[in-house]
């Protein structure tokens, strides 16, 4: 089994219930009769979801899995993302409805319509076209939450274009590994962006980035700091266009085409195990067919009704499925908002929620933890009464924090749901229902209908009722990774390998049923931390340190941590005498890191020691470390090839060394 942590110890002895209201019950999209119908013809039920889009023409067969692990969803069916995320449903009167309620850092607002959008959308289409962009090209994205982000993400799709997304905070470094892997022809940008207050630079990191880049053709800025930037935004003329003298000009029409089923949608890359990020490929029919469906009944989203936000950045798999894509299929009305939540002061969610009588509200549990150190004064200054849903994301959530979500934010009242998924399952897949399933503090609880989970053990078989072991995906999905960019081994080896007689999915996380069969997730059993619910890999950050000529070996571990979940600790061993491992050389270490792979990569702590615990075959052992990381009793020593090494490592941790 899985080595646990203790804080996820105490999810474990949770018993506190809550059913449904009747009230949310009779009202709510979920059913409890969808997990039978869902069994009963799995096929036959996603079929009838895939019916939630319009499709230029029909499937023919609902799944073609004999290439497996290569999955084919709704094979011979056409259609257009971007067509059913905006256009139909200004066709079908819409074009009204506000789409997007979108709130800048610095106070200014912008409320689009279906209809703007679509003219956006469509210009910007347009735009990339005029620029030689055709089906099968990849656009890479690194911007902040601006519309043109999502206008962006949304031209690409209706072009046939691939986005690949890159998170604002990745370093110039990151964004050139992800620019030369997916070969991209165009980068979207902007010059600056406002964080706390302050307008910080883009463009000139992402001109580091591109530096001798060899596939860039065009880089394409959108002005969001202007004047408010110090200095001049470098500029590299023939290649260089601002996003606004581009786009603007452009024909508010466009004619989508229609693609096939499985034409590629995004590329979005993540950690893995290795320092290398994998490109995450996802489709068309089935990636928009899972996240609508989810998003109807996990949210219990009523279109024209509710006003939904979700706090995820565009960056990550959360904002790709729950701010664009799902959403919008459903003809969602929803808040995007650009900046962090204390600025100005530690109530702005709260604030814009009250200002837009929010009902449904999507956060990650690192956020929550925040605000409960901020206090619950802060929430109950503002008029929450118009939530009704609460949704969690991202890591496990513990019953402290949940019960304090349901109360503070909830009023006592709102269902939580806790959803697992991830960047390579493209939607929901571990939630309870709201109206439907009576939830319970810390535990994702149950496969959504249509989707199969199992907990099994190191040989594949099934544990038993409050047994522990891996997360297995036994059946496959819609929504599921169509493969790793340029990588068919990897994508094999990754997840199909560890199960491979059984044809499971190995997602990387241990988990536990408890006796009522319910499953709770109990983080990651490979060597991805998750802080503040981003992936990152242990060994990423230790080729970053390493990268630093004052460093000869480097170990690093996830560590428990109160707010972010885990905390990245780094061990390293200095050359030589070159440095002397005080206060600058360990800060200079850590700039380092954040220089390499982005801020969010920045350990916490760093520790310098004079030796590795390692076995005899060279194998760092981490879960020693953790052990002094999160300053436990080091555990059993014997598999080491020198069993001193941890007394060595703690005596001189204990001197300050
Ligand atoms: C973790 C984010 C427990 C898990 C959507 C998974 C969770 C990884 C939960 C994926 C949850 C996500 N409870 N753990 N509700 N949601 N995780 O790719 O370890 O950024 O494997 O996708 O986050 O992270 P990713």
């Amino acid at each position: 089994m899985t080595e646990q942590s203790p804080a996820l110890d105490n999810l474990l002895t949770e018993s506190r219930t809550f059913p449904p209201s009747e009230d949310f019950a009779a009202q709510a999209n979920a059913k409890a009769d969808m997990y039978a119908e869902a069994d009963a013809d799995r096929e036959a039920f996603w079929a009838k979801q895939a019916e939630r889009l319009t499709w230029d023409t029909k499937w023919t067969t609902v799944l073609d899995w004999t290439n497996a692990p290569f999955a084919k969803w709704f094979v011979g069916g056409k259609l257009n993302v971007a067509y059913n995320c905006v256009d139909r449903h200004v066709e079908s009167g819409h074009g009204d409805q506000v789409a997007i309620h979108w709130v800048g850092e610095p106070g200014d607002t912008r409320d689009i319509t279906y209809a703007e959008l679509k003219t956006e959308v469509s210009k910007a289409a347009n735009a990339l076209t005029s620029l030689g962009v055709t089906a099968g090209d990849v656009v890479a994205i690194q911007l902040q939450m601006v519309p043109e982000a999502i206008f962006a993400m949304l031209a690409c799709a209706r072009i046939g274009a691939l986005h690949n997304v890159v998170f604002g905070g990745f370093s110039p470094t990151a964004l050139r590994a992800r620019v030369d892997d997916a070969a991209a022809k165009i980068v979207i940008t902007s010059d600056g962006q406002f964080r706390r207050g302050k307008a910080a630079p883009m463009k000139a990191n992402v001109d580091e980035a591109l530096e001798g880049a060899e596939t860039v053709e065009k880089v394409i800025v959108v002005k969001r700091t202007g004047d408010q930037l110090e200095g001049e935004v470098p500029w590299t003329e023939g290649r260089d266009l601002w996003w606004h003298e581009l786009v603007d000009g452009q024909s508010e029409e466009h004619t989508p085409e229609a693609f096939d089923s499985e034409h590629p949608l995004f590329i979005l890359y993540t950690s893995g195990t290795t320092g290398k990020p994998k490109g995450i490929l996802h489709t068309s029919g089935g990636f928009l067919t899972q996240t609508a469906y989810t998003h109807h009944n996990v949210f219990d989203h009523k279109a024209g009704e509710d006003v939904y936000w979700c706090t995820a950045d565009i960056g990550w798999i959360t904002g790709h499925s729950y701010i664009v894509y799902g959403p919008l299929a459903n003809r969602v009305t929803q808040v995007v908002y650009e900046g962090t939540p204390n600025t100005p002061h530690e109530g702005r969610h709260w604030e814009i929620i009250q200002k837009y009588k929010v009902s449904i509200y999507y956060t990650a549990p690192t956020l929550i933890r925040t605000f409960m150190k901020w206090g619950a004064e802060i929430p109950e200054k503002y008029d929450l009464s118009t939530l009704r849903v609460l949704g969690s994301v991202g890591e496990p959530i513990n019953p402290e924090a949940w019960i304090w979500y349901r109360e503070t934010i909830g009023a006592g009242r709102t269902p939580i749901v806790d959803t697992w998924w991830q960047t390579e399952t493209g939607a929901i897949m571990i939630s309870p229902l709201p109206g439907v399933t009576s939830t319970k503090p810390g535990s994702a609880q149950k496969a959504l209908p249509g989707i199969s989970a199992k907990v099994v053990d190191d040989t594949g078989t099934e544990v038993g009722h409050g047994g522990g072991g891996y997360l297995v995906l036994d059946k496959p999905w819609p929504s599921m990774l169509r493969g790793i960019w340029g990588d068919e081994e990897r994508y094999k080896d990754t997840y199909w390998s560890r199960f491979k007689e059984q044809g499971f999915y190995f997602a990387g996380d241990g988990a536990k049923y408890d006796n009522d069969g319910d499953v709770w997730l109990l983080g990651r059993v490979d060597d991805v931390m998750n802080v503040s619910g981003h992936r990152i890999s242990t060994t990423e950050v230790e080729s970053a340190l390493v990268s630093h000529p004052t460093v000869a070996e480097a170990a690093v571990v996830g560590a428990t941590d109160p707010t972010t979940g885990q905390g990245i600790v780094a061990f390293v061993i200095l050359r030589g005498n070159a440095v002397d491992g005080g206060e600058e050389a360990i800060q200079a270490l850590r700039n380092h890191v954040a220089k390499e792979i982005g801020p969010i990569a920045k350990p916490r702590q760093i520790m310098v020691v004079p030796e590795l615990p390692k076995t005899r075959s060279g194998k760092i052992m981490r879960r020693l470390l953790r052990d002094v990381a999160e300053n436990r009793q080091v555990g059993d020593v014997t598999t080491l090839a020198d069993s001193s090494v941890m007394d060595l490592i703690s005596s001189g941790l204990k001197s300050g060394k």
